[in-house]
């Protein structure tokens, strides 16, 4: 089967992109990054990917005069290249409805919350702000509303005392690095369809699993 040609979208570090370049490798992984994307030219993902032997296209919102400009160039560079789907990871603008809409359902998005839970930026600090004992991370297809869409795939991490943001958001982040590629394999691999906002992986087997109780003791 041919695998499906996906770009990546990042503003910074790129560590979740690096995660979904890495699984890419493997050769039965149903998608391959053709092209890695950033807004800000010096993004340091940026050389990670070009050291990986992909294309990294800086395109600098600052040379545009509006947002529309500056979407019309991405979706130009998309389309010649033939990307079928598109991964945010990291990628710190806002799309426009109109953006979205194009990419309706070929569109996806790592946020480090479980959603509804959390929307929006400082996600760590306000989960230990709200005492929630469980945390985490969710790739979800992308809607208009920020941080909204149907969801793939979350994990659960647990909350521990003595937490930081910063312990916290590491250890979601790496939550992230192993969900992020599994939800880019249910996608291309079309096992994940959407239907009526909702996902539904109907040939994949579900094993019962285990609550995940915190704390444990
Ligand atoms: C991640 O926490 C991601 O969930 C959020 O922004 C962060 C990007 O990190 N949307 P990186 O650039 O992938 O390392």
């Amino acid at each position: 089967m041919a695998r499906m040609r996906v770009a990546v979208l990042i503003s910074g570090r790129g560590s979740n992109m690096a995660a979904l370049v890495r699984a890419a490798q493997a050769p039965d992984y149903p998608a391959e990054i053709v092209l890695v994307l950033s807004d800000k030219p010096d993004a340091a993902g940026l050389a990670f990917a070009s050291d990986a032997g992909i294309e990294a296209l800086p395109i600098d919102r600052k040379g545009f005069a509006g947002k529309a400009d500056f979407e019309a160039a991405i979706t130009a560079a998309l389309t010649a290249r033939q990307i079928e789907l598109v991964c945010l990871a990291g990628f710190m603008r806002l799309l426009s409805a109109d953006f979205v809409e194009r990419w309706r359902d070929r569109l996806i998005n790592i946020h480090p919350s479980l959603l509804p839970s959390f929307r929006g930026l400082d996600t760590h600090e306000r989960a230990l702000a709200a005492g929630v004992r469980i945390h985490g991370c969710t790739v979800h297809f992308v809607r208009a509303a920020t941080d909204d869409g149907p969801i793939i795939i979350q994990a659960a991490v647990p909350v521990l005392d003595g937490d930081t943001a910063e312990t916290l958001q590491h250890r979601v982040l790496a939550a992230e690095h192993d969900i992020y590629p599994r939800a880019l394999a249910l996608v291309a691999g079309g096992h994940a369809r959407v239907e009526g906002e909702r996902v539904v992986l109907p040939d994949m087997a579900m094993s019962e699993g285990r609550p995940l109780i915190s704390p444990a003791a």
